[in-house]
C-alpha cells in the first residue's frame, strides 16, 4: 500500500519481468527504442554525465561479428534475438558536461580533467544508465536479455574505440518459448537494510 505506482505497472517492470533467454521473432522497431531512451534518459546520473552510449546492432553481418564475442552459453540467444545493443560507457563524457550540467559548467575541468576520474565516473553513471534502460524495455512490454559473459575486449576493438568502454550486451524481443530459468531467490529486506 505504500507504492503509488499502479500494481499493474509494478508486476510488467518488476514482479512479472523476467530475464528471458529465447524471443519470438517479431521485430524491434527503431520507434520502441527511441520510445524507451526517450523515457528512460531522464534516469538520474551524477552532474547529469549521461555517459551510456547505445549500439544496435542490427545488420546479419555485424550480429555474426558480435555473436563470436560472446560466451558460448550467450551466442545462440544473442544470434536470435530480434534485437540486441551494445551498452557502452563513454570515457569522453566531459565534452558534453557544460551544456548537459549548465547550472556548474566548471565541473568539467575541477572534476574531469583526468582520464581515471572519468572512467571512474562513466563506469558507474552508464551502469545507472544501463539499469533504467532494462526497466524501460519492459516499460516498452518486451523483455530483456542482459549479458556479460563476452569478451568486453573484443567487443570493444570490434564495434567501438578507446573512449569507450562495454559493459554488457542486452538482447531484446518478446519472449519465446520456454524463456526463463525458474526464478531465483531474492534477499529478504532484513538481510540488505540496515538502519543506522
Ligand atoms: C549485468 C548482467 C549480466 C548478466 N550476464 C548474463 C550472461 O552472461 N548470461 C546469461 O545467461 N545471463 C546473464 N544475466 C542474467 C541474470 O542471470 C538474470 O538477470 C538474473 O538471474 C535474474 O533473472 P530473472 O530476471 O529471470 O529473475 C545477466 C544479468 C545482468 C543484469
Amino acid at each position: 500500500m505504500s507504492l503509488v505506482l499502479d500494481p499493474a505497472a509494478q508486476d510488467l517492470l518488476f514482479r512479472e519481468a523476467r530475464t528471458a533467454n529465447t524471443f519470438t521473432d517479431e521485430p524491434v522497431t527503431d520507434e520502441q527504442v527511441q520510445a524507451i531512451y526517450d523515457l528512460v534518459k531522464y534516469g538520474p546520473t551524477a552532474f547529469n554525465q549521461t555517459p551510456l552510449r547505445i549500439t544496435l546492432v542490427r545488420s546479419p553481418e555485424a550480429r555474426e561479428r558480435l555473436v563470436k564475442h560472446m560466451a558460448e552459453g550467450n551466442q545462440a540467444k544473442t544470434a536470435a534475438a530480434p534485437l540486441v545493443a551494445i551498452l557502452s560507457a563513454d570515457n569522453e563524457f566531459h565534452e558534453e558536461l557544460p551544456a548537459l550540467f549548465p547550472a556548474f559548467p566548471q565541473a568539467k575541468d575541477l572534476f574531469f580533467s583526468e582520464r581515471p576520474a572519468r572512467e571512474g565516473a562513466a563506469a558507474l553513471n552508464a551502469a545507472l544508465q544501463a539499469a533504467y534502460f532494462i526497466v524501460g524495455v519492459r516499460a516498452a512490454g518486451l523483455a530483456a536479455g542482459p549479458m556479460t559473459g563476452l569478451d568486453f575486449e573484443g567487443v570493444r576493438k570490434e564495434f567501438l574505440d578507446d573512449d569507450h568502454t562495454p559493459l554488457m550486451v542486452v538482447n531484446i524481443g518478446r519472449p519465446g518459448p520456454d524463456a526463463w530459468y525458474p526464478r531465483s531467490p531474492r534477499l529478504a529486506y532484513d538481510d540488505v537494510v540496515t538502519t543506522v
